[in-house]
């Protein structure tokens, strides 16, 4: 099969190559999934698990992309749930092979069914974004309706899935990021939008959740506005700043067959847009790693076009 590798850590994003490589099998538990379209997140390559497995063994040359839209090829032994020829999504193990290539081999809890009226292109820009916000708001975060969320990057791929379901959760919603994206965050529903550059966030006041995809300076600060009770949501390591009288939660997105089905019925009935930014090939997926403008939304690669 056809399968973007890398293989050498500090050459980044530059040392991807296109090559063939052995279809994938599938093992215990595993579907092999045809991908059609998977989706990118852009500090896959900084991620340790892109690099080695879970023994910190090295497992170059590693297939990076770890969200997935495709048809199902065939089903390992024990598998239970999906059945070869069905369209699914999901993510991949972090730690195993990726969806830059023609086939994948997944855990088959780790993908949900994708129902026939909903794009590849779309399946694909859900799964980790629309996860993470999910877990982040309603697990981690207990978000209730009546309640205040800053959103950080609002207008990225997993900001602009937390300010939607925020909102349709019935909270109020302040998004932040760069003034040029403050109309796009408004249009996925923060009703304020805090402009990092030139604003004050602290102007803001106090709030009951602060979801943080940023870190750094914005994550300590951020950390001073939730009020007690309240918590600081961070999907970017652990916060270096905590709220004086209220909780700090870092966590990695897991994958969930239910939680994608309530996302992707939301997508259907029209109460979550995606977001998603350039669509490239296979052949592309490099330089959809390390634009050279700055590029919004969720980067997908339609490995079959
Ligand atoms: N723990 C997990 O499970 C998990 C899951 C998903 C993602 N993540 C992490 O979450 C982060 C965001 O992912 P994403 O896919 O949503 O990325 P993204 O689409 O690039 O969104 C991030 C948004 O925040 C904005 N932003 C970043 N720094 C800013 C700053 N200093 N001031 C103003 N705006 C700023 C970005 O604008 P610019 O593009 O202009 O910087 C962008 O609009 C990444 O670090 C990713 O690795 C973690």
């Amino acid at each position: 099969m056809r399968a973007i590798v890398v293989t050498d850590r500090a050459a980044g994003a530059a040392g991807m190559k296109l090559v063939e490589r052995p279809d994938p099998r599938a093992a215990t538990n595993d579907v092999v999934v045809q991908t059609h379209a998977s989706g990118i997140v852009g500090t896959e390559l900084e991620w340790p698990e892109t690099w080695t497995d879970r023994l910190d063994r090295d497992r170059t040359p590693s297939i990076p992309g770890h969200e997935l839209a495709g048809v199902v090829t065939a089903l390992g032994y024990g598998t239970t749930g999906l059945s070869v020829g069905q369209r699914v999504f999901g993510i991949t193990d972090w730690t195993r092979d990726g969806a830059l290539a023609e086939y994948a081999a997944v855990e088959a809890r780790n993908l949900a069914p994708l129902p026939g009226d909903v794009d590849f292109t779309v399946g694909a820009s859900l799964p980790i974004s629309g996860l993470t916000a999910w877990q982040g708001l309603f697990e981690h975060g207990r978000l209730r309706a009546g309640q205040s969320v800053i959103a950080h990057g609002a207008a990225g791929a997993v900001g602009s899935m937390v300010a939607q379901l925020a909102r349709e959760a019935g909270a109020h919603v302040i998004g932040t990021g760069r003034a040029a994206d403050r109309q796009k965050a408004l249009d996925f529903g923060a009703q304020e939008f805090v402009d990092l550059d030139n604003d004050a966030l602290e102007d803001v006041g106090e709030v009951d959740l602060v979801f943080d995809v940023i870190g750094g300076d914005i994550g300590k600060r951020s950390a001073r506005l939730v009020r007690v009770g309240g918590t600081l949501v961070s999907v970017v390591g652990p916060s270096e700043a905590r709220p004086a009288d209220g909780l700090t939660v870092d966590f990695v997105v897991e994958s969930d067959r239910a939680q994608l089905g309530e996302i992707v019925q939301r997508v259907r009935d029209g109460r979550l847009r995606t977001n998603i930014g350039a669509v490239s090939s296979l052949d592309e997926a490099a330089a959809a790693f390390h634009p050279n403008e700055r590029r919004t939304g969720k980067a997908i690669i339609r490995v079959r076009p």
